[in-house]
């Protein structure tokens, strides 16, 4: 890796690049990985599109609309590349990256002539050398480890993203659900070494992070080699980063009914830096739709996985993902989803219109779901999570909660974060309490957010604090 100093001369005017992600966290979280390698390269970040003179897109596959939006986005980059050229500004680098770049590759560049190059989420580690190479198109799953090639997340960055982070734990997916393009584009199923992670994770905490998401597209497959030799369930790295001083909070997404293993339930009991908070995506409440989708679960083995969860603990946030409209869902198929959503309560949930994707063995089903039958489903099942999501929201309302405050509010001396349920909470507060968890009592809901009033200052918080800012 070549540092700022060789490759760019110290009076040479800084690069700047704008990057915009589409998608799962761990777009998000590659997002910062990407602006870790290209600020050893001299480029400092900005969140104006027409400041940049790299565009990276870092784009989402998994649904039509999703990657549609790539290409409209382009076409606004056409415009403002014409327009940098005209006013001798000089030259505009655009880059697509991410899902997209992986499934679609050489074809980007065919249809938006504006892209100089494409580079796949499991190559982005080659994006300053990719830089060099007008037209470069790089979608290989190469041998290496893109994170053994990638620096490590820098002090002034992380503290500029707040005290919540992401981490990939594990990437890709074998299962295969039928309808899903993940397997194709993130690959099959690859757990990083826990060394790995646990380094990575102390560079954070060294650096103010107090709660961290680990990430995944199945997280709770996660089989990572240990220090000690052995294979380590997500469980046993879960109780090795809670260990890391500073790490207050651990999250992780996304998980599969089929990996919820016993360990991993048992830790929203016994570990209290595990969050009160799953996102166990079920799709659909029909187990002929279930069996369709390739989901290896019923149903019931849902709902009895969510009875030892709640077992477990009881104030658990519980979310899901549905697709309504999957090919051959009847009627009576999506009631048994709407029953299913009814005996769980969930605190939120995203639901979908089915997609047809390219490539998935569900696309080319011949009974595919009319459109406004899919849209139908959508709302009736949308009507029921909100119903379900003001519920939870409501019933926190007089209760003292743990907030860890991430920014500034939208009004002056508001300050807000996140509950451990990750309801968006805000109160009246200094900003020096930014990164710092306090007790919050809960005085008002609104939409999707919550409103409170601070009690004390968490104690081993304080303990942290300067002076000034002991509330
Ligand atoms: N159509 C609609 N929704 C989809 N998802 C994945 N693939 C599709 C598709 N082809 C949804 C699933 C998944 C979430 C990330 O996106 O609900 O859990
Ligand atoms: Fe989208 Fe899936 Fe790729 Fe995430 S992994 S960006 S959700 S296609």
């Amino acid at each position: 890796m070549t540092d700022a100093a060789s490759s760019k001369p110290d009076d040479a005017p800084q690069r700047r690049v704008f990057i915009k992600s589409y998608g799962c966290q761990m777009n998000a979280y590659d997002a910062t990985r990407m602006a870790d390698a290209l600020a050893t390269e001299g480029y400092a970040e900005t969140s104006e599109m027409a400041d940049a003179d790299l565009v990276i897109l870092n784009t989402c596959h998994i649904r039509e609309k999703a990657a549609e939006k790539v290409y409209s986005e382009l076409g606004r980059i056409r415009e403002l590349k014409n327009e940098r050229e005209e006013a001798g500004l000089g030259d505009l680098k655009v880059a697509v990256a991410g899902c997209v770049a992986q499934a679609e590759g050489e074809e980007i560049r065919r249809r938006a002539p504006v892209v100089d190059l494409v580079v796949g989420p499991q190559a982005y580690h080659r994006l300053p050398e990719l830089l060099k190479r007008r037209g470069a198109v790089d979608t290989e799953f190469p041998a290496e480890d893109k994170f053994d090639h990638l620096p490590q997340p820098l002090r002034a960055k992380t503290q500029a993203r707040g005290p919540s982070a992401f981490l990939t734990v594990q990437e890709g997916c074998d299962k295969f659900c039928t309808f899903c393009v993940v397997p194709y584009t993130r690959g099959a199923e690859v757990s990083r070494p826990a060394a790995k992670i646990l380094g990575e994770a102390r560079t954070l905490a060294a650096a103010g992070v107090r709660e961290v998401m680990l990430l995944g597209q199945n997280v709770n497959a996660y089989h990572g080699e240990g220090p000690d030799g052995g294979v380590w369930p997500l469980a046993r790295l879960m109780r090795a980063v809670a260990g890391i001083k500073g790490i207050e909070r651990i999250r992780y997404a996304t998980s599969h009914p089929r990996d919820m293993s016993d360990d991993l339930i048992a830790l929203h009991r016994d570990l209290p830096q595990a969050m009160p908070y799953l996102h166990l995506p079920v799709q659909a409440g029909s187990d002929r739709v279930l069996k369709a989708m390739n989901r290896k679960h019923t149903a019931e083995d849902y709902l009895r996985i969510i009875d030892r969860v709640r077992a477990a603990r009881p104030d658990i946030a519980l979310t899901s993902d549905f697709i309504v409209g999957f090919p051959g869902e009847t009627d009576a198929d999506f009631e048994a989803t709407m029953r299913l959503v009814r005996e769980v309560r969930f605190a939120a949930a995203f639901s979908f219109k089915y997609s047809e994707r390219p490539g998935t063995p569900a696309a080319d089903r011949k009974n595919q779901v009319p459109e406004p039958v899919k849209t139908a489903r959508l709302h009736a099942l949308q009507a029921l999570i909100l119903d379900q999501q003001t519920a939870f929201n409501t019933a926190t309302v007089g209760r003292e909660v743990e907030v860890l405050f991430e920014k500034k509010g939208r009004h002056p001396g508001q300050i807000g974060g996140k509950s451990p349920y990750l309801q968006p909470v805000h109160v009246e507060g200094p900003a020096s309490l930014i990164g710092h968890i306090a007790r919050v009592k809960i005085t008002g809901v609104s939409s999707n957010s919550l409103a409170g009033s601070l009690q004390e200052v968490e104690s081993r918080t304080r303990d942290r604090l300067p002076d000034s800012s002991a509330a």
